[in-house]
């Protein structure tokens, strides 16, 4: 088989590796992929907004199956176009993207469906806004509606953080827009929850916990992820009941009634208080870094439960895992989340060969003459698998330092909630 993956970062190396091990592979090309890939795939330069284009090298490479990787082409309809001009794709439907790329939908239909979730206010002037904000209990959470890559969340202490943050809301720091999302504050502890659907059915696709603040402890500002482990120490037999009965199932279904369905991975963000789950917001992907650590343990053959969806044959497969602790420490580039440089050499990177237990997975990199050069803001992962976290955190480490990348820094205190608990 021929495979297409579309994204690069990360998720997609770590998604790209655990596809050739499948022996039903022939080539696997990454679109556009990044220096990790490279080694092993055929990258492709094609710009992701471009689904024309894309189109074209599908049926010039004669491309068996489509997996799309990142947020934006599934929110702009990259499934709906290339199964109109019958390609096998494997991601939700522009439909069911809604569930990450309008906050305000998932909002509405948590309330429908009494999905429990932080309570919430849509408005659609700065004046309103700021007049409820005068009313407010703080903390209030403040978010602009669409994807914004993790950064259109504001959690607002006083009535003067909430004014600046509605102001540059309005302003259009996400995108234009005339709509804005205040939220209740839910104090409580985080947790990626994956599933896999194929529409009729899905399966548990393990659980993780992320690390979104750039500095140490948690403080700092937001980024796409630093590092995370898999899976969460939170999840119990007991509250992943809770969180299929009261959040998975209704979503599920609210999709059907209105004559939709879900395909792909669904990705919910959950707070987790007093042992309840409440619904932050939903991905219609896989998590980045959480995918890196999660595929990782996956005994399964990823291509064929991938397969299986695209086919709605999900209901016979039993996922497989192993019973270890995996954990991802993420080297970014010196000032991100906010202005940091490109283009600049790993040496030793090429030294550092990925192990069985011992994981990289490029992000921001691309190759030039067999060097490697940074090209992001999350530029290296470094996974490690064992049978504990601390073990597994210091491998990581341990691997980071032999890179010894000057232009670097990474938080060392990945799990530490786990960890130290
Ligand atoms: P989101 O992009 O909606 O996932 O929000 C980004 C981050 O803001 C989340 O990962 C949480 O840490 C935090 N957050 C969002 N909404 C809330 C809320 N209602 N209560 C507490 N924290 C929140
Ligand atoms: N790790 C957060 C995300 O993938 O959105």
């Amino acid at each position: 088989m021929k495979i297409a993956i579309l994204g690069s970062g990360g998720r997609e190396h770590s998604i790209a590796s655990q596809i050739v091990k499948s022996k039903k592979i022939s080539d696997v090309y990454c679109v556009p992929g990044n220096g990790g890939t490279s080694s092993f795939c055929k990258n492709i330069n094609i710009d992701l907004d471009n689904f024309g284009k894309i189109y074209k090298f599908i049926k010039e490479k004669e491309i068996n199956l489509v997996i799309v990787g990142p947020e934006k082409p599934l929110v702009n309809g990259i499934v709906d176009y290339l199964q109109k001009r019958k390609v096998l794709v494997f991601g939700p439907s522009k439909f069911a993207s809604k569930l990450e790329g309008s906050k305000i939908f998932t909002k509405k239909l948590c309330k429908k469906y009494k999905i429990p979730s932080a309570n919430f206010e849509v408005f659609f002037s700065k004046k309103k806004t700021l007049s409820f904000l005068k009313k407010s209990n703080f903390p209030v959470v403040i978010k602009a509606d669409g994807l914004a890559s993790g950064k259109g969340v504001y959690i607002c202490k006083n009535f003067n953080e909430s004014k600046k943050a509605v102001h540059e809301i309005f302003t259009g720091k996400f995108g234009k827009t005339n709509k804005i999302l205040v939220e209740e504050f839910i104090n409580g502890e985080e947790m990626s929850y994956f599933i896999i659907s194929d529409g009729k059915n899905y399966k548990l696709f393990n659980t993780a916990q992320d690390h979104k603040k750039v500095g140490e402890g948690d403080k700092g500002k937001n980024t796409g992820g630093m590092g995370a482990y898999s899976p969460s120490s939170l999840i119990s037999p007991n509250l992943n009941k809770k969180i299929l009965k009261k959040i998975i199932e209704p979503t599920l279904k609210a999709l059907n009634k209105r004559k939709q369905k879900f395909v792909g991975f669904l990705y919910a963000g959950l707070m987790i208080k007093n042992n309840e789950p409440y619904l932050i917001e939903y991905n219609v992907r896989m998590g980045d870094p959480e995918c890196q650590t999660i595929l990782p343990l996956l005994k399964s053959d990823l291509l064929e439960l991938i397969i299986a969806c695209c086919k709605s044959k999900l209901k016979k497969i039993n996922i497989k895992w192993k019973n270890k602790k995996s954990l991802c420490v993420v080297l970014c580039s010196k000032g991100y989340p906010e202005k940091f440089k490109n283009n600049l050499k790993i040496c030793k990177i090429n030294k550092l060969k990925s192990k069985k237990n011992n994981l990289i997975f490029h992000a921001g990199t691309k190759v030039k003459k067999d060097t490697i050069y940074s090209n992001g803001g999350r530029v290296l992962n470094f996974v490690s698998i064992g049978n504990n976290f601390f073990n597994s955190r210091k491998q990581s480490i341990a691997s980071i330092k032999r890179i010894n990348w000057k232009n670097g820094f990474y938080r060392s205190d990945i799990g530490y909630k786990t960890i130290d608990r």
